[in-house]
């Protein structure tokens, strides 16, 4: 906060990004008793009560997943991502199938003319779907225009950061604008029982740009994330009140729109180099669904004094830890090595249980002994080099073996996994156990 004009930002150095905000005027005498009239209700009257208004179920069943079973009345989700990403392409859809299903559907659009949405709507074969379509951006007019008929089951708003409300003082774009659009728009989801999708910007380091404060004010913040060089999206629930956070949906992008991935670790393994050395398959978890990805590692010599370690797809201080363990714990010298690590096909990992997979890969390219392209690989490391158990072992195992891995390098003491489980297993209870088995 600054107390005075200021052209730069203290805290991020950007210039021309501050606005003015008044302090909201405070409720006080009879304007404060007039508005204090709440109700309370039991808790037990209302069980029933929450179970009549049922979610409004897309049938795209990658995206039913992440919103825990379709859109919940009443709720505002914020789906953030890069320019490019998809994500009107994926709400056209959305609004193409709920409308289907004989929801009141509107598509507001604060980017493009009615024209360009349309246009996107011809490619997707959609232009059937009586979905109602508006280019606006004043929050007030387009709350009066809805307010006309019966309230929409589903109102995507694309995008937030383009709405401006004539009750505030401040230039379109700006947090202040932002937010209060937000909070009208989301008390017209409340009072109306419309499930609301505020479409946000990503800024360049990954955040929702501007108001970090709507991922507070909103009942769900889903990513959509993808690789512009990959044609494959993940939509992801960071936050959720009303279901998992850690699902996630697999697309990908076509000529003719988002197709959903019914088995993604088929289209993540597609294409491995089965001979290079450097590359361990990952047989990782997201949410309630196996997932197999390739992690590639490249260990070379480095002419640098400070030896580069870069990642992409992998937490950077996670690679740190497994480098340190091994050096510590494994005997390996990497210090003088550039160590680069990277999750193929655009995918990001957040699992420790993927450290196993990581110092695979990352032995097998300082070693250059290819791994065995029929392995899968998963466990935790600790600082000490034990390696540790993790939860899930049964369903991992279990998609490798659909996908007809013949072995998996797992940590010892597994529990759950009782014999005849459908591929053979190597237990590991050091990392050193590891160094040894791959340059061996
Ligand atoms: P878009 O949904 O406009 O992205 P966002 O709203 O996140 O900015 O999609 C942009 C990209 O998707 C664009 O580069 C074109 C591509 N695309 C396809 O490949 N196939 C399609 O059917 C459509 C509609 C878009
Ligand atoms: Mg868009």
């Amino acid at each position: 906060m600054h107390t005075r004009w200021q052209g730069k930002c203290d805290a991020c150095g950007a210039w021309n990004s501050l606005s003015q905000e008044s302090a909201a005027a405070p409720v006080t005498g009879a304007k404060a008793s007039a508005r204090g009239k709440g109700r309370v209700f039991a808790l037990e009257g209302l069980a029933g009560a929450s179970l009549e208004t049922p979610r409004l179920v897309s049938g795209i069943a990658e995206l039913d997943r992440v919103t825990g079973g379709g859109f919940v009345p009443g709720s505002v989700i914020l789906i953030g991502g890069d320019p490019g990403i998809g994500k009107s392409t994926l709400l056209t859809q959305t609004c193409a199938a709920l409308a289907g299903r004989g929801s009141r559907v509107v598509y507001i659009s604060g980017e493009e003319a009615v024209a360009q949405v349309r246009l996107r709507a011809e490619r997707l074969g959609l232009t059937k779907m009586p979905v109602e379509l508006a280019a606006e951006t004043n929050v007030e007019d387009i709350i009066a225009t809805l307010s006309a008929g019966p309230p929409p089951g589903l109102l995507v708003i694309d995008s937030i950061q383009t709405m401006w409300s004539s009750a505030i003082e401040a230039a379109p774009g700006t947090v202040t604008q932002v937010r209060g659009s937000a909070q009208s728009l989301i008390r017209f989801a409340k009072t109306t029982g419309a499930s609301v999708i505020l479409v946000g910007h990503v800024t360049k380091d990954g955040q929702i740009a501007g108001p970090r404060v709507v991922e507070h004010m909103v009942d769900a913040v889903v990513s959509f994330e993808g690789d512009s060089g990959h044609h494959f999206r993940i939509l992801r629930a960071v936050k959720n009140r009303f279901g998992p956070t850690d699902e996630i949906g697999v697309f990908e992008m076509t000529g003719h729109g988002l197709a959903e991935v019914a088995n993604p670790s088929a289209l993540f393994l597609a294409g491995r180099d089965l001979s290079a050395p450097g590359a361990a398959v990952f047989a990782g978890m997201e949410g309630t669904r196996p997932l197999l990805v390739e992690i590639q590692a490249l260990v070379a010599p480095s002419s640098l004094g400070t030896p580069r370690r870069a990642v992409v797809g992998w937490d950077p201080a996670r690679l740190s830890m497994v480098l340190a363990v091994l050096e510590a714990r494994g005997g390996l010298k990497l210090g003088q090595h550039d160590v680069y690590l990277n999750v193929a096909g655009g995918l990001r990992v957040n699992e420790p249980a993927a450290d196993l997979a990581a110092a695979a890969a990352l032995v097998s390219s300082l070693a250059g002994a290819p791994l065995s392209p029929e392995s899968v690989y998963f466990g935790e490391i600790g600082l000490s080099g034990a390696v540790r158990p993790v939860a899930q072992a049964p369903a991992r195992l279990k998609e490798a073996g659909k996908l007809g891995f013949a072995r998996a390098i797992v940590p010892a003491n597994l529990k759950d996994v009782t014999d005849g489980a459908p591929l053979a297993l190597s237990s590991m209870s050091h990392i050193a156990d590891l160094v040894a088995a791959i340059a061996a």
